[in-house]
């Protein structure tokens, strides 16, 4: 019992027992650190998608496990485990580190429960450890890196990446540099810091010696707002056009003078001009006082779009795990960044927008790739 009270009182619920026919959703997420608002806004438009069906999944109440994953991949076997034996959820939604999110896919392979990813890139998820209870409805790393490449080589034709060392920066300068030099660029350099390390200097004095056309860069969360703002204060903005997909996303405000103008490439814009990503937005703004949602707000409400198609395919009944699995295959969401499907290895179809940083938005200013699928060749589902 005192593990159930446990649980009640970290997701914050007052009831006093844990109704056992309700849904019980883990949320293993990053709530502390450099990613804890890609947590936070994940969770915030999870929870959004839900409270938009009233509160419920196919007739049947709601129960959110929480855990804050630390972003620590040493930890993530443990975590995930708890969830799934000890808390006996019924779905894994998490996270956004990519090394994390490598580990629990493990778990939820061999324990065979669904699992959601709403944020980390890691290839691999969608490739070699694509299973059919594994879905992403955020990116592949190889997509976030190649559709800013895309772009890049339409404008330049060199440059010096910089990137944290790690699966997510490791595979976005892949799909980047492959995508530029497609295009006739030259990757002259890639630059790598440990994460979440946000110790830029010596990094930058590198690329002002190099001298490239142009940088491409792939750090996140809090380390973004260090780094716009140290790259502008060393005076190389102007000389050395600073590119990315993730370095303006959700942190403009934060960021200041330091990102105005700059262009990323994402599939995403909350300056996107559609009836559905203003209804998204409105209704986002009043579920959490007035707050802008951004990518991972997107990729939470997403996941839970894709829960309940599952779900409701099955009337609620969760025994029915391979058609409701089928349903998620086969899903077509209507998400705020447009049309959503998933590939063979249940990773997004999606077009990568352009984005230009103005006030406090990212404005769609046009399409760098219409549609991109990640070729996942890896991926044999069972
Ligand atoms: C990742 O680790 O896969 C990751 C983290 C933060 C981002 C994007 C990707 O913004």
């Amino acid at each position: 019992m005192a593990h159930v009270v446990t649980v009640l009182a970290f997701t914050g619920l007052t009831g006093t027992a844990r109704a056992a026919d309700n849904v019980r959703i883990g949320l293993m997420l990053p709530y502390s650190g450099t990613f804890a608002d890609l947590g936070k806004n994940i969770t915030n438009g999870f929870k959004l998608a839900i409270a938009e069906k009233g509160g419920k999944i196919a007739g049947r109440d709601v129960e959110f496990v929480t855990l804050d994953d630390e972003s620590d991949p040493a930890k993530a076997n443990e975590n995930a485990n708890k969830l799934i034996k000890r808390d006996k959820v019924d779905v894994l939604v998490g996270t956004v580190h990519s090394g994390v999110a490598l580990t629990m896919a493990r778990v939820a392979r061999s324990a065979g429960i669904p699992m959601i990813i709403p944020n980390a890139g890691a290839d691999e998820l969608t490739g070699a450890l694509c299973a059919p209870n594994i879905f992403r409805t955020s990116f592949s790393n190889w997509q976030a890196g190649y559709g800013v490449g895309a772009l890049m080589a339409q404008k330049h034709k060199s440059a010096v990446a910089l990137a944290w060392k790690y699966a997510a920066g490791d595979e976005q300068t892949a799909g980047f540099k492959e995508a530029f030099e497609k295009g006739g660029g030259k990757v002259l350099k890639h630059l790598t810091l440990p994460f979440p390390n946000t110790e830029f200097q010596p990094l930058l004095t590198e690329i002002a010696s190099i001298k490239p056309e142009a940088a491409y860069t792939f750090v996140a969360g809090a380390a973004q707002v260090k780094l716009a703002k140290d790259y502008h204060a060393a005076g190389l903005r102007s000389r050395i056009p600073l590119y990315g997909a993730f370095i303006t996303e959700g942190t403009l405000q934060a960021q200041g003078e330091s990102a105005q103008g700059l262009l990323t490439v994402l599939h995403y814009a909350d300056g996107l001009e559609t009836p559905r990503n203003k209804s998204f937005i409105e209704s986002y703004k009043k579920a959490y006082g007035g707050a802008t949602p951004d990518v991972f707000a997107v990729q939470g409400y997403d996941a839970a779009q894709l829960y309940l198609v599952g779900l409701e395919a099955v009337e609620g009944d969760t025994s029915k795990r391979k058609e409701m699995l089928k349903a998620m295959e086969n899903a077509k969401l209507d998400s705020p960044r447009g049309p959503l499907s998933f590939s063979k290895s249940h990773n997004p179809v999606q077009d990568m927008y352009i984005r230009e940083a103005r006030g406090n938005q990212n404005v769609m200013v046009g399409v760098a790739v219409k549609q991109l699928v990640d070729p996942s060749p890896e991926c044999k589902m069972q």
